[in-house]
This record gives structure tokens, sequence and C-alpha cells, in this order.
């Protein structure tokens, strides 16, 4: 059997890996894909861009593909499920409607307000005279956060401690720095608790848990200096309640199917869901539509099961079929950490040649010492791999206990080099 990723990213390295080692795989296609996954044997690249559906149902017919799963967010609001879906080809992941839940925020938050799903208190403004005006007369205690509507590739966010930063980023956004994503805005209320994202499985009726994980979003140690993609992960999040998952899965997944199911589009895929666990309990920030990155490349890992034997399920709507807590997961700790490109997050620097310790790039990495390399922003250079994005690889290590698998991490990470390499030092902690 042949499967296909699409996308190119640290993320669609761990789900192809993880599904290539499926019973019955032959080979794990990507588009794009990345030079670096060519260390995994069942892997390979195509080059065809993550946008270009036509060429990817082609490539499938070509290659005898027989399951496609979508990795980037774009690629689902640009509708690639419906696309390949229309021309036969099994595919995982929402539909471009059911997606609308990350692609605009308002709509999430008005679907999350009619469910009765908890979450921050918001209004929605298309205009600055109105935003500015509620801004000015709302009181809540701990801030406010200005967010565009649409996808804004993790820079549509600001949470601002003063009015006057919310009103300016208001002005901001509303006079176009966010382009059309931010032709409508969300005013929501700062929420103060600790955060982590839980992961469930659905299949448009039900949804299973699939895990959880915190990751790390600014550049700098304690979370300081710009937002980012994601400098790294861990999980399990040991610290939450005995019934986390379960509460979740009752207060937000629950009621979200039911409300997607009612609105004529009902949500199969992955709905990754960002939380701040506050003292009135868990409230959600946002949904995503699909799988987390980096949070995949530590999920993945942990997963002990054939994953694909699951994405169908999904797909097929029966995961009543399958065992209602999910996925199997192993009983140890996965620490994540991603090294970036001098620059990034503002424009990376590209070309720089990365030296690789050969040790780790062998599959007895993984298979006897539980560490698991995954490229993002890889280009060829002759015969090596240089820098050309900004998180550039990142690195996974397994271990017993949080604490052993970070120190191990950071430990293995010292075997990979390139001139500018920024990495915080802090994940896991
Ligand atoms: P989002 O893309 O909505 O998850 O927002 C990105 C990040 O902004 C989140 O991971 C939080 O750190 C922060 N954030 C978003 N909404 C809120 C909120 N209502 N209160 C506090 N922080 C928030
Ligand atoms: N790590 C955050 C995201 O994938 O959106």
């Amino acid at each position: 059997m042949n499967l296909l990723v699409i996308g190119g990213g640290g993320r669609e390295h761990a789900l192809a890996w993880k599904l290539a080692q499926g019973s019955g795989v032959n080979r794990v296609y990507l588009t794009p894909g990345n030079p670096g996954m060519a260390i995994d044997e069942k892997l390979e690249c195509t080059g065809i861009a993550a946008g270009e559906f036509a060429s990817i149902a082609s490539l499938v017919k070509e290659k005898n593909i027989s399951f496609v799963v979508v990795g980037p967010d774009q690629a689902m609001a640009d509708g690639a499920v419906d696309f390949l879906e229309a021309k036969g080809i099994p595919t995982f992941g929402p539909t471009k409607e059911a997606s609308r839940i990350e692609w605009s925020k308002a709509y999430s938050k008005d679907l999350m307000r009619s469910a009765g799903i908890p979450t921050a208190k918001y209004e929605t403004f298309d205009t600055a005279v109105a935003a500015r005006k509620f801004l000015t007369e709302v009181e809540w205690a701990d801030g406010w956060v200005i967010k565009a509507d649409g996808l804004a590739l993790g820079k549509g966010v600001v949470v601002c401690s003063s009015r006057e930063e919310a009103l300016k980023t208001v002005d901001d956004f509303l006079a176009g720095s966010m382009g059309a994503a931010g032709k409508k805005i969300v005013v929501e209320e700062r929420l103060i608790g600790r955060e982590v994202s839980a992961f469930f499985l659905c299949d448009g009726e039900i949804g299973v848990p699939l895990g959880l994980a915190c990751d790390y979003k600014r550049i700098f140690d304690n979370d300081e200096g710009p937002n980012t993609g994601g400098m790294g992960a861990f999980s399990p999040a040991d610290w939450v309640e005995k019934d986390f998952v379960s509460r979740v899965g009752k207060e937000v997944t629950k009621p979200l199917l039911a409300a997607m199911k009612s609105r004529g589009s009902p949500f199969k895929g992955i709905v990754f869901i960002g939380l701040m666990v506050t003292e009135q309990g868990p409230k959600v920030l946002e949904f995503n539509a699909r799988f987390g990155d980096p949070e995949t490349q530590v999920l993945m890992p942990l997963i002990d099961e054939d994953l694909l034997l699951w994405l169908r399920a999904a797909r097929e709507g029966k995961l009543s079929t399958m065992p209602p807590s999910g996925p199997k997961l192993k009983k140890v700790h996965g620490v994540h950490v991603v090294l970036a490109a001098a620059g990034y997050p503002g424009t990376p620097k590209k070309g720089d040649a990365i030296a690789i310790d050969p040790s780790l790039v062998s599959p007895a990495s993984w298979e006897r010492n539980s560490v698991k390399l995954f490229f993002a922003g890889v280009a060829k250079q002759g015969e090596r791999l240089a820098t050309n994005g900004g998180r550039v690889l990142g690195l996974t290590a397994l271990a017993a206990s949080r604490e052993e698998a970070r120190k191990k991490a950071y430990g293995e990470l010292e075997k990979i080099k390139f001139s500018g390499a920024q990495r915080r030092t802090d994940v896991g902690r």
C-alpha cells in the first residue's frame, strides 16, 4: 500500500514516518516533503507544492496511492480534502467548511458561544470605531487579547496588558497590517492560567483522545521574545488533573462535534484544542483543524499502534468500532526541541551547511535509543543539507521521565551544528 502526506515540514515528516511503520505500507509520498526526509527509507519527497491539488491527484493515480493525509492548515482551508474526495481519493482531514473552526476565529467563537463551550468573553468587529468604543467601555480585570479573524501564520494574536496597546492593535489590524486576515477582528478577555493542547481524532460523530502536549511559542527562554510557530513541545502533560482529558471530551469535543453536525459540516479529522487551564477550569483559546507543529513530532513517537487504522476509521465514520480511549500511548515521556535558523521568526538566514553526526540519522538512533530527528526547513546543497527556512529541524527523545527525556534531547542536539542555530534551553523544564 502506498500513502501520501501533504506538506513538507517537521509535522509532516513525523506523520509520514509514523505511517510508514504501519503493516503493509510500502511507500509514503510527500507533497512537497523536504530533502531531509530521505533519512527514512520508505519516505519519498516529490517536490509537488501542497497547494497543487490537480498535480497531487495525478500523483495519486500514477503511484497507486490509497490514502492521503493533509498536514497544513492552508491546504485544509483551500479545500484539499473536498477536491481529492470529489475525485474518489480517500483523504483524511476536515472539509473546507468544517475547517472554518480554524480559519475564522469569529466563526469559532460564535460556535463556542452557541454550543456552550467554555471560552473567554469576546466581541467581533469590522470597524475600528465600534471596536474602540467597546474597548473603552468594557472592564476586564486581566487585559485584552486582539485576534485577526483569518489565518495569519501564528502572528494574528496580540495579548495586550494595557488598554492603549489594545487600541493601537485594533487600529493596526483594521488598517490592514494583517492583510485580509485582519479585516474582521475578535476582541477577547485575557485569561490567566497554564496552557495545554489537547488532540482528538474525530469521525464527524465522536472524538477519541490522541494525547496532550505543551508547546513553547516564544523564541527565547522563559517565554520571552516574539512568537514563533513553536520551538519545542513535551508530552504527556503530567501536571493536569486526573480527569482532565475526559472533561475536555465532555465539555468541548462533544458539543463541538454536535454543533458542526447540526450546521451541516460534520468534523472529520484532528481537532487540536488550545486550552487555558484557569481557576474556573479549562477554557478554549482556539481550535485548529489539524495536527500541531511541533506537537506532532512528540506525539507520533509516543503512539504505540498503527496510526493508519485510526485515521481510516475516522474518515469512514467508524470510530465507534474502536476503543473509546483512543490509540494506546507508550508509558514514557517525550521532549521535542527545535533548532531554528538565525533571524527566525523574522527573516531566516538560508544556505548554511548543516553538520549532523551520522549516528543521529541512522534507524538505530530510534530503534535502540528512542531518539528521532525530524526535518523541516532544509534544502540540498551538493551532497549536504543546508538551512532553508525558519524552523530547520527538531529532535524528539523518549525516556522514563520528562527530565530524562529533556536531558537526552539536549545531549543529542549537540551532535548537530549550523551557523547561527537558535534553540530554547528550557523545553520540558
Ligand atoms: P491562539 O492562536 O488563539 O491560540 O493564540 C495564540 C496564543 O495567544 C495562545 O497560545 C495564548 O498564549 C495567547 N492567547 C490567546 N487567547 C488568549 C486569551 N484569551 N487569554 C490569554 N492568552 C491568550
Ligand atoms: N504549534 C502550534 C501550531 O501548530 O499551531
